[in-house]
């Protein structure tokens, strides 16, 4: 087993460590206990290993995990700050967008880049799908995720 010494952050804390260098980022976040980013498919289908990686929304298990070192990572679990939830977050709730849960880490961090690079007031539905076309949800049939999205750019 060859491993690589590497430096990242995740939420905006530090690591360093040895990693196998076969081990995808989502196997390394998850072992570390961030476990909202999901196994899914394993194979780069489903969106539901979802991260950021420097602001851009990937899967995770198809990403090897030295590829990360000396990047940003984030997961859902650092959006919500002093127990406050985020305005993609809420919208989420009010809206109705969550139902079993399991696409809904990676969806919300798709749709926090997605919010990031883009202003709020005009975003067509088109757009807001193609940007979610990632992720697969197999409860909520998305109009709630779009309309979460709209709702959060309002906030
Ligand atoms: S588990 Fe990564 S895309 Fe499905
Ligand atoms: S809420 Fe169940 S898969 Fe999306």
């Amino acid at each position: 087993m060859k491993s690589m010494n590497v430096k990242f952050s995740i939420n905006a804390k530090s690591y360093e460590m040895d990693v196998d260098v076969r081990k995808s980022l989502m196997d390394v976040l998850r072992e570390l206990g961030y476990t909202s980013v999901k196994q899914g498919c394993g194979v780069g289908e489903c969106g539901a290993c979802t991260v950021l990686v420097n602001g851009t929304p990937l899967d995770s298990c198809l990403y090897l995990a030295v590829w990360a070192a000396n990047k940003e990572i984030r997961t859902v679990e650092g959006e919500c700050k002093d127990g406050k939830l985020t305005a993609v977050q809420d919208a989420y709730v009010e809206e109705g967008a969550v139902q079993c849960g399991f696409c809904t880490p990676g969806l919300i961090m798709s749709s926090t880049a997605f919010l990031e690079k883009n202003t709020v007031e005009d975003l067509s539905s088109e757009e807001i799908r193609k940007a979610h076309a990632g992720n697969l949800c197999r409860c909520t049939g998305y109009q709630t995720i779009v309309n979460a999205v709209k709702t959060a750019a309002k906030k």
